[in-house]
């Protein structure tokens, strides 16, 4: 299904993306890894040599820049048709929200909303002229359940839900294929850095929610592209806690509050 598909992957120097660059590569796909350090991507680059198949085309572009990462995709087209773009790209920098200043709600907004929505505009007129193509957006479960500490960042991943529901619903007549992963934790140089910010509060809540491999991620975001899904939860935890919050979202707020008092309480 992947062979001699072009995939272009934001954020694929790192953790998720470049997980999904391996798995992708695997299976016989071209990849091209977009983000912003030169050296991030040379690592990538060369991780991914080890893996035969065609030669990895890396792109420097700040997704939060349309006007950059529109040249960068007609560049790519000019080798051949896109076929699955995913959207990694993103940060987090958690924080009680009267600590965290409104010009990190900005950047967040930028880098998680605007460049996911900037790569899709980008790349679909050209899948949707072709009736063909993948869309994946990477949210988060912190975009379905919203959680102490994460004010920036959960309203930032519950837009990518919502833009990404919205455009499932325009792209399916056009033959396009579009879905959101959600993940829970997962074990990438994004996780490490954000584990130094975490309220005691937040860090308590999140011990529950298990943690995952990038590989684990990128399989079952593979499984869920070949099964055309239209939302993907990986783990059990996860996608326990995310039909929780839809069925019972009560008693979900309940054992949060719970957890958080405990945290507050100091008590173990
Ligand atoms: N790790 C988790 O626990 C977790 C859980 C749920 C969801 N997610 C989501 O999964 C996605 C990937 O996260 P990760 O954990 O794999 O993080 P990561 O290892 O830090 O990778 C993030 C990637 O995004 C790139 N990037 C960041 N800002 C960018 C920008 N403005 N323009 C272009 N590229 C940018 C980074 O490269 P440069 O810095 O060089 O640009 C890097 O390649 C994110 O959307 C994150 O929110 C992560």
């Amino acid at each position: 299904m992947f062979h001699n598909q072009t995939a272009v992957i934001t954020g694929g120097s790192s953790g998720i993306g470049l997980a999904l660059a391996k798995e992708l590569r695997l299976r016989g796909a071209r990849v091209v890894l977009i983000s912003r350090s030169g050296v991030k991507l040379k690592k990538a680059q060369t991780v991914l040599a080890e893996i035969p198949g065609d030669p990895v085309n890396v792109f420097r572009c700040d997704v939060r820049n349309y006007r950059q990462l529109r040249r960068v995709f007609q560049e790519i087209e000019k080798s051949g048709p896109v076929s699955i773009l995913i959207n990694s790209a993103g940060m987090v920098h958690p924080g009680k929200f009267e600590t965290i200043p409104v010009s990190l709600f900005r950047r967040t907004m930028a880098a998680n909303v605007l460049g996911t929505v900037h790569a899709c505009r980008a790349a679909a007129p050209a899948m949707m002229s072709r009736h063909a193509g993948t869309i994946v957006n990477i949210g988060s479960l912190a975009g379905m359940i919203g959680v102490f500490g994460y004010t920036a960042y959960s309203a930032s991943k519950f837009a990518v839900h919502g833009f990404t529901q919205a455009l499932r619903a325009e792209m399916k007549p056009h033959g396009i294929h579009v879905m959101l992963a959600a993940p829970p934790d997962t074990d990438t140089p994004m996780l490490h850095e954000e584990r130094k910010l975490l309220p005691r509060e937040s860090a308590a809540i999140n011990a529950s929610g298990g943690l995952l491999s990038p590989k684990a991620v990128a399989l079952a975001i593979i499984r869920g592209i070949e099964k055309r899904r239209s939302i993907v939860v990986p783990g059990f935890e996860g996608k326990f806690a995310y039909y929780a919050s839809r069925f019972i979202p009560g008693i979900v707020d309940a054992v949060m509050d719970h957890k958080i008092r405990k945290a507050q309480s100091g008590k173990p």
